[in-house]
């Protein structure tokens, strides 16, 4: 049976040192878990532990952690230079690129690693956790757990079972999550899950506005935040990142049967194409200097 004394101080891995990974990493550190952070591009988990120093330095500055919180927490990340220092992890928590094959190899590498009993989630936007599990020994240990961005700052988590999740792996996630200081809903492994599936016609809308020139991002910003909501569409994708957006929306229209609804943006990919990605590469819809990127503080 699973439960949350399986991951009560022990291990916890984050593959992929992005906007997510770096973020959750954070989170599964100041819970108190030695960290193991890997990612595939040279170089990145080291950048990344560098950013998250930065960050966790700035709250200690604002009074938010005590310079012991931050000595204790920089000491029980570990930057792995391969998937096989990652065997003690209790639960692998993978953040890497939107694709589905690259998942799911990297789900076949690590049951071939790690323990028996360690939980293998997926922080996956919109893809199937089935197909994520699919092929794998031992499937019923593959589960969703979809963050927000920014991590530490967003509350919800969505726990996402598929076919083969065992009940009590997905439990344990969601008691997890809320020891983390979430608020977690359960969810199913249908396209987009819950928050993804309102949020691409949302998306979808504002990039079609744009393409019919009827506003500039600054008159959408505007207006969606005059209505109410705390960031406007345009600003919203740019801290996402238009490549990981992009990838999210093809999933979600072809998971749907390519309905029209969910249909991609030419502007997105136009954007991606030409690596306007958002805060991430500098540019997006708008301009950012060096530094905006870090949001996690
Ligand atoms: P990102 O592009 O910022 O970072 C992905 C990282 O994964 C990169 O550093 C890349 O080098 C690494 N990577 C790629 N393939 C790898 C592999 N096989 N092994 C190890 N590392 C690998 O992406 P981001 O935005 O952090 O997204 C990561 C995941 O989180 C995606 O599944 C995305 O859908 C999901 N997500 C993203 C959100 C966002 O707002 N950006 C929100 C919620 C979920």
């Amino acid at each position: 049976m699973t439960n949350i004394n399986l991951f009560r101080n022990r291990p916890v891995a984050v593959i992929g040192a992005g906007v997510m990974g770096i973020g959750i990493v954070q989170v599964a550190l100041l819970a108190g878990h030695p960290v193991h952070l890997f990612d595939v591009r040279e170089g990145a988990a080291a950048a990344a532990a560098e950013q998250l120093a930065a960050t966790l330095a700035r709250l200690a500055d604002k009074g938010k952690l005590t310079p012991e919180d931050v000595a204790s927490a920089r000491a029980r990340l570990h930057v792995a230079s391969s998937l096989n220092e990652l065997r003690d992890a209790a639960l692998v928590i993978e953040a890497i690129v939107e694709n589905l094959a690259v998942k799911q190899a990297l789900m076949r590498d690590l049951e071939a690693i790690v323990t028996h009993d360690c939980v293998l989630a997926s922080n996956t936007s919109s893809l199937s956790i089935t197909a994520v599990a699919r092929g794998l020994e031992v499937p019923g240990r593959v589960v969703g757990m979809h963050f927000f961005n920014p991590v530490p700052l967003m509350r919800l988590v969505e726990v996402v079972s598929g076919l083969a999740t065992e009940p009590a792996v997905a439990d344990a996630i969601h008691m997890l999550a809320a020891d983390w200081g979430k608020t977690a809903v359960h969810a199913k492994s249908t396209p987009g899950f819950i928050v993804n599936r309102i949020a691409r016609p949302f998306y979808a809308e504002t990039l079609a506005l744009l393409q019919e020139q009827a506003a500039t991002p600054a008159v959408l910003d505007a207006c969606v935040r005059g209505a109410g909501f705390r960031m406007g569409p345009c600003e919203l994708m740019d801290l996402i990142g238009h490549d990981t957006n992009f990838a999210v929306t093809q999933s979600v229209y072809e998971a749907n049967f390519f309905d029209k609804r969910y249909q991609p943006s030419l502007v997105q990919r136009e954007m991606v194409d030409g690596g306007l990605l958002g805060r991430k590469s500098g540019r997006g819809f708008y301009r950012y200097p060096e530094g905006a990127a870090k949001t996690n503080d």
